[in-house]
């Protein structure tokens, strides 16, 4: 296949379009609280979500993917660059909202948090914590309350009632099930999903992986993808932009980006993700050191001080995101005349199970410590 080969995806209208933004955060020292220099936790990124789309945002860790999505969220004002929410013909720029204004506007796009223990007030009941979106921005309670709460339970695949429940008799996986539930309640249309499944144990996350696909269907959701494992990206996203230091490195379909990689950092994370196949033996590409810090990124290419491929004039002039084919864009000067090694994808085994059928609902029944 082409490296255009996302073009259904393409063609659909866009939900999301984030503009060339910057998140610093000011680094204080003493007693007065000086600045002394920021850190460039995004600096410049520019992506969009189409609807319906799943874009995975990808990198490693300290690379702004949380802030990046927080900032697109509504939830961190940026330090530059433009948000924008198309949507019914209106185009929303996110944060030139007041704030009265932004409140209302939370309930197009929701976020789902990394950690299922620690997003989920303990204190609150089941009912409460997915009701409280309605009752917050619609004023709903009561029983009525209860009629809006116990479908979307369903919906997510836990019984009914467990309205009354605390979070602490729920496993990981089923209070990211709760967490889903509570993004729905308003029927958003881009749900930014924070490493929704780095916390859960592999078959954990696969349910709910395979939740969040039944979910896209069946809501029209968009996601925007946030994670550190390509092995989980390549199952549910359609493109994906992949992050390094506040910048995007590489955007593209996945199948594309994956088999293909067009930019060395991508090759080395790609490199890095265990084999599902014992007889790939493909040489593994070690990623040396740690990312830099954002205080103080590196001249140039701010990955030419690990990437093997790296010439001197990489800590030169910073490389532009370009178009180096249709639907795929690389920031590597060397783009044009490397030749990167890339995975095969195949699905993963668990997620052959999915195919026609339902296994989102697989913990309907189950006590709530089974899973
Ligand atoms: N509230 C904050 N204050 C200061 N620095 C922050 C804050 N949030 C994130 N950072 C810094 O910004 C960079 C990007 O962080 P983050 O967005 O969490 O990356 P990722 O989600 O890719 O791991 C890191 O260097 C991190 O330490
Ligand atoms: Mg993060």
């Amino acid at each position: 296949m082409s490296d255009s080969e996302g073009a259904g995806v393409a063609e659909r209208p866009e939900l999301l379009i984030v503009e060339n933004l910057q998140k610093h955060f000011p680094i204080e020292k003493g007693l007065l609280r000086r600045t002394v220099g920021q850190i460039r936790a995004v600096d410049g990124v520019s992506f969009s979500v189409r609807q319906g789309e799943t874009l995975g945002l990808v990198g490693e860790s300290g690379c702004g993917k949380t802030t990046a999505g927080r900032v697109a969220a509504g939830l961190s004002r940026p330090s530059g660059g433009t948000v924008m929410f198309l949507s019914g013909g209106a185009r929303i720029d996110v944060h030139a909202l007041s704030r009265r204004e932004l409140k209302a506007f939370r309930r197009h796009v929701q976020m789902v948090f990394q950690d299922p223990y620690s997003s989920l007030n303990p204190y609150l009941r089941v009912i409460e914590i997915v009701g409280e979106p309605l009752e917050v921005q619609a004023g709903i309670r009561g029983a009525a309350l209860r009629a809006e709460v116990e479908p979307l339970l369903e919906a997510v695949g836990l019984r009914p009632s467990y309205t009354d429940r605390f979070p602490h008799e729920f496993s990981g996986g089923q209070r990211q099930r709760i967490s889903l539930a509570r993004a729905l309640a308003l029927k958003p249309q881009l749900v930014i999903a924070d490493e929704p499944v780095s916390a859960l144990d592999v078959s954990v996350q696969a349910q709910i992986l395979n939740l969040m696909i039944e979910l896209q269907r069946r809501f029209g959701l968009s996601y925007l993808f946030i994670a550190h494992d390509l092995s989980v990206v390549r199952y549910v996203c359609d493109r994906v932009a992949v992050m390094y230091l506040g910048r995007i490195v590489e955007t593209g379909a996945s199948e594309a980006v994956f088999r293909n990689p067009r930019h060395p950092y991508t090759e080395a994370l790609l490199s890095a993700f265990p084999a599902p196949d014992p007889d790939d033996t493909d040489e593994r590409i070690v990623l040396e050191g740690d990312v830099p810090s954002a205080a103080n990124p590196p001249a140039g290419c701010a990955f030419h001080t690990r990437c093997p491929y790296a010439v001197g004039a990489c800590s030169g002039d910073a490389p532009r995101l370009g178009e180096i084919a249709a639907g795929r864009l690389s920031a590597c000067i060397r783009a044009g005349e490397l030749t990167l090694q890339g995975r095969a994808i195949t699905k993963p085994p668990w997620a052959a199970a999915q195919a026609g059928g339902s296994s989102a609902t697989g913990e309907t029944g189950r006590s709530p410590a089974s899973a």
